[in-house]
């Protein structure tokens, strides 16, 4: 089942290794990195892949010196960012005194309106992340990586990205007096190009889609012309990811301290549905939450679905597919995380399920005049999804469900085109009239 991912991270691997060293740093509770796949322990440092298995390396921590009670006061009474959960993140412990964008703590909205249109009955809440300093939920991913570059002295901030993460990068290096160099797919959205550019640093687009981008950086990482460079989600991967635990540390904060019992996530690598389930258990594990049942569902578009396809043929490997969607920030062919993300959907007896870009538009739209939410296609994506397996009978109406939306609909403007104005008058009260509008 995992053959074809660990082939492709081999090359990638090896040249990570032989290019870096592995520096004693003290990223508070982060003890050091474990392989996903054989449990393979090596020193925190900024390697990736395994070297015994070349599995996907992830952080592993010591939490045992951490008191409940005492845990849950400091992290309410901690800053209303990310960094009130600073003591479960890989981050030094002076991080909130650095210059960084301070993304987090973004509204988790009771979606009342849009419950009643759907027929929810037990609660509908929307994350929304369009909220964060960059307007996607990539800047808490970011914040991580950047801590990670400062501590092994990188001084170029560099990705691959579908638009948003290009963003972050730049304005996080920006705010951090570091350079940036970021590469995305030559032919995105304008908002996600003038979001990703009006930053400063270097921005190049690449003639290819976003899996050509990431294989572009793959090969930088392992050249001369990459040394001193942190790709956030490549060799700084491990740590980038964490910041989405986040997600789920403020979903249940929000609720109370209580685990929601269905969570609607939306899959471009998948990284951020895995660490979503991740940032959950250490809750459940620190007792800051009741251990109960919850279920964990997948979002993708139909034109780039290559996860729901496996989940609905009950496959365990994930067949690259070439993206063709308006969801251009979840247009990732070959996700990386794609076999965790159905490995955790299986298991929490969630689902994986797409839908078509009319619904993406049509599910944007009904976010926005039910909850006055302007949601990006990856939030239409996560609504339409929402809508589809209520429709189904797949998520339960009466439980509690939240949906994620991930990015700012002033980025895809072009995925309402045609919505304007009503009508066009004279400056008169007869013109309104005759407008029917009185
Ligand atoms: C707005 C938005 N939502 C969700 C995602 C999915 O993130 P992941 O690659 O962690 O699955 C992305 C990725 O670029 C994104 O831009
Ligand atoms: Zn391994």
């Amino acid at each position: 089942m995992r053959k074809m991912r660990r082939k492709g991270l081999a090359s990638m691997a090896v040249q990570t290794v032989a290019t870096t060293s592995n520096p004693a740093v003290d990223l508070g509770p982060a003890a050091a990195l474990s392989c996903r796949e054989c449990g393979h322990r090596v020193p925190l440092g900024p390697v990736f892949a395994c070297e015994e298995c070349f599995g996907p390396l992830e952080i592993a921590y010591d939490f045992s010196a951490y008191d409940t009670e005492e845990l849950r006061a400091r992290i309410e009474a901690g800053p209303a960012n990310i960094w009130r959960y600073a003591p479960l993140l890989p981050v030094p412990a002076d991080v909130a005194g650095k210059p960084n964008l301070n993304p987090g703590w973004t509204q988790l909205v009771k979606a009342d309106n849009l419950a009643r249109e759907l027929g929810v009955t037990g609660g509908l809440y929307v994350k929304d992340d369009s909220g964060n300093p960059t307007h996607s939920f990539k800047d808490r991913v970011v914040a991580q990586a950047l801590e990670a570059a400062r501590a092994f002295g990188f001084t170029t901030l560099s990705c691959s990205s579908t638009g948003n993460l290009a963003g972050a990068v730049g304005a996080a290096a920006a705010r951090a007096g570091l350079r940036s160099c970021v590469f995305i797919p030559h032919d995105l959205e304008q908002g996600k190009v003038v979001m990703a550019a009006v930053y400063g640093g270097e921005l190049v687009g690449i003639e290819g889609n976003y899996d050509d981008v990431n294989r572009f950086c793959s090969e930088l990482i392992g050249d001369p012309a990459g040394e001193g460079w942190g790709f956030v989600n490549v060799n700084l991967r491990p740590y980038y990811a964490e910041g989405s635990k986040t997600l789920a540390y403020e979903i249940c904060e929000q609720l109370g301290w209580r685990l929601p019992d269905q969570i609607v996530v939306p899959i471009a690598s998948g990284s951020q549905l895995t660490k979503i389930d991740k940032g959950l258990q250490e809750l459940v594990k620190l007792g800051l939450v009741e251990d109960r049942p919850y279920k964990i569902f997948g979002a993708q578009a139909e034109g780039c679905s290559p996860v729901s396809t496996a989940f609905k043929a009950g496959h365990d490997v994930v067949r690259p597919q070439k993206p063709n969607t308006i969801a251009k920030s979840l247009a990732i062919g070959n996700p990386a995380d794609g076999p965790y993300v159905l490995d955790i959907a299986r298991r929490t007896g969630g689902a994986v399920e797409d839908v078509t870009d009319a619904d993406v538009v049509d599910a944007i739209k009904l976010l926005a005049r039910t909850e006055g939410i302007f949601a990006e296609t990856a939030g239409g994506v996560t609504v339409g999804v929402t809508r589809k397996l209520l429709k189904e009978g797949v998520l339960d109406p009466a439980k509690t469900t939240v949906v994620l939306n991930t990015g700012d609909g002033l980025k895809t403007l072009d995925a309402v085109a045609g919505t304007g104005l009503t009508a066009t008058i004279r400056p008169n009260l007869e013109s309104f009239r005759e407008a029917g509008l009185a």
